[in-house]
């Protein structure tokens, strides 16, 4: 499966900041935000990557990420020049999408808990069809919100209700199979004239092939899309790291935990810093001679 990464839009929550500076690029504790969900895709087991972002950010992302090629994956790039909506990523994707199945991953979302690799590995096997995530949140008025029936599946979706049916949020990453760009094609400008995402998740839901997987309480779903949340993503990878001595969403250590990189990439890797970032790849490299 290939993977988008979404990290256009208006950022306008992070005004007067983010009319320098793409929101993505923006600091969660010790790694730029954009880290995060290719971090996600990656534990997913995607290697393929789309990156889509504004036209004036674009160079930036450049030279923080290159081509990939120092994880072990592939990244390349496209621009949205205006934000029109989440489905739009399928619009400009669709030479990379080429027929094949797809991810999408909003550039905000971060993702993170125990057993959760191996689900979203599961997902991303998937061939036709779509397969949306639940999170359990206390104020779904702010989301798009899913309806579950006892099993688990799908009863309604609803975008940011007035007066929610459940309390199952759905994050900023979604599965698709290889007609997502047909689909996509379908979709009309809502009234706040964004191509919603919801409306390609209603299309699959109504054909009956919309798959939800809900992620488990002991998980961390966090989007960092105003100052109070980027300051309590920041705390929250702050704490874990601070007391585990791991990092969350290292992507030198992702990738070499994924068998992409060999070691002797990683030291070069580490060489690269100068800082403890560097002493935080070696002595992972030490943990494994
Ligand atoms: P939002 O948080 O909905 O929007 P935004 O980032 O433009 O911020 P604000 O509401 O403060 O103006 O977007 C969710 C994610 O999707 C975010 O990472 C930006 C990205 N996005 C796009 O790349 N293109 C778009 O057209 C939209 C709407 C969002």
């Amino acid at each position: 499966m290939k993977g988008i990464i979404l990290a256009g839009g208006a950022g306008s929550r992070l005004h007067p900041v983010t009319r320098g500076v793409s929101k993505h690029l923006l600091t969660i504790y010790d790694k730029p935000l954009i880290y995060y969900p290719i971090a996600t895709l990656m534990l997913a087991g995607i290697s393929e990557i789309l990156l889509i972002c504004t036209p004036e950010h674009s160079q930036s992302y450049k030279s923080l990420l290159g081509d990939g090629r120092q994880w072990g994956i592939s990244i390349s790039y496209a621009v949205q020049a205006d934000p029109n909506g989440l489905a739009e990523a399928f619009l400009i994707g669709r030479d990379f999408i080429d027929g094949q199945p797809c991810a999408l991953a909003l550039g905000d979302n971060i993702f993170y808990g125990a057993g959760l690799s191996g689900q979203l590995q599961e997902l991303a096997r998937l061939e036709h069809g779509a397969a949306v995530l639940a999170y359990q949140v206390s104020d779904p008025q702010r989301f798009g919100i899913v309806e579950l029936d006892a099993d688990g599946k799908p009863l309604s979706l609803e975008e940011k209700p007035e007066k929610p049916r459940s309390n199952w949020a759905i994050p900023g990453l979604y599965f698709y199979g290889p007609d997502v760009v047909q689909v996509a094609e379908q979709v009309t400008p809502s009234a706040r004239g964004e191509l919603e995402i919801t409306c390609v998740n209603e299309t699959y839901f109504k054909r009956g092939d919309l798959r939800v997987s809900r992620l488990q309480r002991g998980t961390t779903w966090l989007d960092a899309g105003t100052f109070d949340s980027m300051l309590e993503a920041s705390h929250f990878v702050q704490t874990v790291e601070k007391r585990q001595g791991l990092k969350v969403a290292c992507l030198e250590e992702v990738a070499w935990r994924r068998g992409l990189i060999t070691d002797a990439e990683m030291r070069e890797r580490a060489d690269e810093f100068k800082n403890e970032y560097r002493d935080y790849l070696l002595g992972l490299l030490d943990t494994r001679s």
